[in-house]
């Protein structure tokens, strides 16, 4: 869809005018400002008791005075509070479910009707993410007959106006927002497709399709470039797959040149079923949502690239199946990773450290980050720990750490802050490795932390974050596209510097 910034949409003449408005008398101002054309039919829902103003509540009226400026009027209950983050959510999607109801093929919406902290950047932003978001559908792998019954969206552009001193600031969230629903689609769309279809030779594809696209250069390392660095850790969990495994490099280079980048290493493990250590086959399916650390990093490289965004941006996505089969990884194996530090494979299922952990070593050996960030859906303990309101996050350093939780804030793509203290480094204690790939002492407790803590023994020398998307990247059997916005918030306020 097409969002626009208009100085005014007030005198616009559109098929639907969305209008916001609060419950009880302070619609009353809201409603002096406009002209009576609009007045006056919202005023008389109003008595008739119509339109209470209820948050997320919805009436569409159609003025037959005046309705050549507004074909349509659709009235949104804001309620009685300043909208918090919950609430703004709630009433664009009353915004959006009830256009979808409409014909309209345009509306106007003035951001100066959602009252509450946000700036106009960040309304404008999140009206089209959520906008987006609405207009989502995954019915790529449905029949010709089902496709065929499918209706296409009407609504083809929305205009957006504020106060004349915000039109920079709206046409800045307009092109963010446009920017990460581009990128939190692809994740969706990629994190969404099942494991037969995604595997890593389709990622791969994937890397090489958006650097025909746009300004990223991409390189594939296929197995024996693993097997020459050295990726023992990687490899040892791709040896129990048929599908041959793929360490995805996508660089993306628009800062001063020198300029140490960003490196983003994403988790693309295309399917989970355990490996030997196999997992239950209640909800194995989702599993296939086990590269969504991956899609994540797609997604921002893919934002990052639409906005032209002045920074050094590197990607890397260490991409397999974990499987059983009598190739693959027994518990008790020991394995050498890139870094020379040994691992013993105590449960095959505690895959993603594995794969991450020689990408992490790749990332601080070959590009010298400014800091590295991964991402990956790596443990069931930080679905327990924090649900799916927030990723989890560990980091190394402070600054990044507060960095990222702001951009976290900003977006409400929240992520949540877990400590990596010497005490759980502790609880990996190997008899025959430098280290167990689960905690030997304390096993089963502070299950995320341990995740991180293995991947910290990785990253001494750099500053390094990692987010535990576990719980965030999908919701029932639905990808979310988090925390892309997260990312693309990070980049951006990085880029500002
Ligand atoms: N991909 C899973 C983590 C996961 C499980 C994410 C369920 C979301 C929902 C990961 O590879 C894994 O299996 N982790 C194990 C680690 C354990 C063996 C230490 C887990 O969480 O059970
Ligand atoms: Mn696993
Ligand atoms: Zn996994």
């Amino acid at each position: 869809m097409d969002y626009r910034h208009a100085a005014a949409t007030d005198a616009l003449k559109t098929d639907c005018r969305v209008l916001p408005l609060p419950e009880g008398e302070a619609a009353s101002a809201a409603l002096a400002e406009l002209p009576e054309s609009v007045r006056t039919p919202v005023e008389q829902a109003r008595k008739r008791g119509d339109f209470s103003g209820k948050l997320g509540s919805t009436l569409l009226l159609i003025p037959t005075d005046g309705g050549d400026l507004a074909a349509r009027l659709l009235l949104v209950g804001t309620g009685k509070d300043a909208l918090n983050d919950k609430a703004l959510k709630k009433v664009l999607g009353a915004v959006f479910s009830g256009l979808k109801l409409t014909a309209a093929a345009d509306a106007v919406l003035d951001l100066r009707h959602l009252p509450g902290a946000h700036s106009a950047r960040q309304l404008a932003e999140r009206v089209v993410r959520l906008g987006e978001e609405a207009l989502y559908r995954m019915d790529r792998c449905k029949g010709e007959a089902a496709q065929a019954k499918i209706i296409p969206a009407t609504l083809a552009k929305l205009t957006l106006s504020g106060a004349p001193e915000d039109a920079a600031a709206i046409e800045q969230g307009i092109a963010q927002g446009c920017a990460t629903a581009a990128g939190i689609t692809l994740a969706k769309d990629l994190s969404n497709l099942p494991g037969n279809i995604c595997t890593p030779t389709y990622l791969a594809s994937v890397a090489q399709q958006l650097a025909a696209e746009l300004p990223i250069v991409t390189r594939i390392l296929e197995q024996s470039d693993m097997e020459a660095l050295g990726m023992g850790a990687l490899l040892s969990v791709a040896k129990g797959s048929r599908q041959p495994p793929k360490f995805i490099i996508m660089e993306y280079r628009n800062g001063p040149e020198g300029a140490k980048p960003v490196v983003l290493v994403g988790k693309g493990l295309t399917f989970d079923a355990g490996g030997i250590s196999i997992k239950p086959s209640a909800k194995m399916d989702e599993m296939k949502f086990d590269m969504c650390g991956g899609a994540t990093v797609f997604g921002a490289m893919k934002a990052a690239a639409l906005l032209k965004l002045p920074i050094n941006l590197v990607a890397l996505i260490p991409s397999s199946e974990n499987l059983p089969d009598g190739a693959a990884n027994k518990p008790g194996d020991i394995v050498t990773s890139m870094a020379g530090i040994t691992i013993e494979v105590l449960n095959t299922d505690a895959e993603g450290r594995l794969i991450l952990c020689d990408a992490l070593t790749y990332a601080e050996k070959f590009h010298d980050p400014e800091v590295c960030i991964d991402f990956a859906t790596l443990t069931g303990a930080c679905v327990v720990a924090l649900g799916h309101p927030a990723s989890g996050l560990f980091s190394n350093d402070d600054m990044l750490a507060d960095s990222l939780l702001k951009a976290g804030t900003d977006t409400a793509d929240r992520a949540w802050r877990l400590p990596m203290w010497e005490e759980y480094d502790d609880q990996l204690f190997s008899d025959f490795a430098d280290i167990p790939n689960i905690a030997t002492r304390g096993a089963g407790e502070a299950g995320a932390i341990i995740g991180a803590v293995f991947l910290q023994r990785f990253a001494k020398n750099m500053r390094w974050a990692h987010m535990d998307i576990a719980a965030s990247s999908w919701v029932g059997k639905r990808a979310t596209g988090r925390p892309v916005a997260l990312v693309t918030q990070f980049l951006v306020d990085q880029a500002a510097k």
